[in-house]
């Protein structure tokens, strides 16, 4: 097994920031705002070592990929092919299922619809999908694979293997997975240096967001690589450093939702109540706004600082099943921090201007308010 810390890393040279949160990058002449802006080719360098230790090609730009294959072709792995198609990039597509293509043609013809509203790139077409009889035919000329199989760790595992064995060496390859780290994934892969996590929301085609991570046998340059090509690709991106069952946002939703369900078991709330206390409470704010700042306005001007003293204690109070760490100087501070950051030289008060008008916009988005001035419903 090679270990990938000492192989050749051919991919571009890191950014200097990491788990940084990244929008799609446009090019400004492209009226549709689909079309990604080239970035200079990497300095081209040793090809990374295969498992027989012979070099193997470098990738191509991330932002000159044009063929992606799509392994796994259900809920996630079809919004995936969704997305890819509408973004204009040519897709082949392997689900061993009897009846996925016909699953996986409904499920594009239902999104395009939604996708056409987001705005098609201009190559963009659902006739750019080509189903494979097999994994090895789907892969083979792919210049990114993403794999989205039933979450079952021994299935991923000798399937990133089998996929890893047929892609072209220069192929990065993400796995959609819900919660595995790579590093219990990559294990069977002759160059697990180019498997990496590319973590999706459903549908992949409307939310923004993945989690980029890789395992600890992943070259962190296919971490770059991947992070600037799903940005390419229209996504917003999250690359984090450090690995994470569950990543971030999945643990997140997991902590709520394991609340929400001690709350139903012991009759202490109904799945009605649990529902609206969101979505006509925090939920909408949080389309906008993260938790962390909203709750360092609750300390008005005195934001986090204020918010964190103030209710500090509480931290203590059986509020939630979930164990509280201790609140010492050094969160104290990096919570502080980390909201100065998020506000990026923003007031208290501009801060609150944008809640309240991001607050009447999703509720006029929704329908809870009259769309316009003009008392218009929808
Ligand atoms: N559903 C979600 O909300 C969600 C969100 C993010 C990530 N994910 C992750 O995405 C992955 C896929 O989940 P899903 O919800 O699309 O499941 P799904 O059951 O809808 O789809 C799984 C697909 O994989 C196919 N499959 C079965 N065995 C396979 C194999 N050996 N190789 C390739 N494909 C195979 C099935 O035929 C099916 O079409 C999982 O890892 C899941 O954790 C799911």
């Amino acid at each position: 097994m090679p270990q990938a810390a000492s192989a050749p890393d051919p991919y571009p040279a890191p950014r200097p920031a990491t788990r940084e949160r990244t929008g799609p990058r446009h090019d400004p002449e492209d009226t549709t705002g689909m079309t990604a802006t080239p970035e200079p080719a990497p300095a081209p360098g040793p090809g990374p070592e295969s498992g027989a230790g012979s070099p193997a090609p470098a990738p191509c730009p991330p932002e000159s990929v044009r063929r992606v294959a799509c392994v796994g072709a259900g809920v996630i792995g079809g919004g995936w092919v969704a997305h890819f198609l509408a973004r204009g990039y040519d897709v082949t597509a392997w689900d061993p299922a009897p009846d996925a293509e016909e699953k996986l043609r409904r499920l594009v013809d239902a999104a395009w619809p939604a996708l056409r509203q987001l705005g098609l790139h201009p190559s963009a077409s659902p006739d750019r999908l080509t189903v494979l009889p097999t994994l090895e035919e789907a892969v083979a000329d792919a210049e990114f694979v993403q794999e989205s199989a039933p979450e079952k760790l021994e299935l991923k595992r000798s399937l990133l293997a089998r996929i890893d064995a047929a892609a072209p060496g220069g192929a990065v390859i993400a796995s959609s997975t819900s919660g595995y780290p790579m590093t219990d994934m990559q294990g069977e892969a002759a160059d697990p240096g180019r498997l990496l996590v590319g973590h999706p929301f459903n549908p992949p085609y409307l939310i923004p967001l993945v989690e980029v991570v890789g395992g600890e046998l992943t070259r962190p340059g296919a971490v770059e690589w991947a992070s600037r090509f799903y940005e390419a690709a229209g996504k917003s991106v999250i690359t984090m450093d450090k690995e994470l069952p569950g990543f971030i946002a999945n643990r997140l939703q997991e902590a709520l939702w394991r609340e929400a369900l001690h709350m139903v078991a012991n009759g202490e709330a109904t799945v009605q109540e649990i529902d609206d206390s969101i979505t006509e409470g925090p939920g909408l704010r949080w389309a906008f706004m993260g938790p962390c700042l909203t709750f360092a306005l609750a300390g008005g001007e005195g934001g986090m600082a204020h918010m964190l003293d103030h209710f500090g204690p509480s931290l203590k109070s059986p509020w939630t099943r979930l164990e509280a760490p201790e609140l010492d100087a050094s969160l104290r501070d990096a919570m502080v921090e980390g909201c100065d950051a998020a506000a990026a030289g923003r007031s208290a008060a501009q801060l609150v201007a944008e809640r309240d008008q991001g607050v009447i916009d999703v509720l006029r988005a929704t329908g809870r308010l009259p769309r316009s001035a003009d008392g218009e419903r929808p």
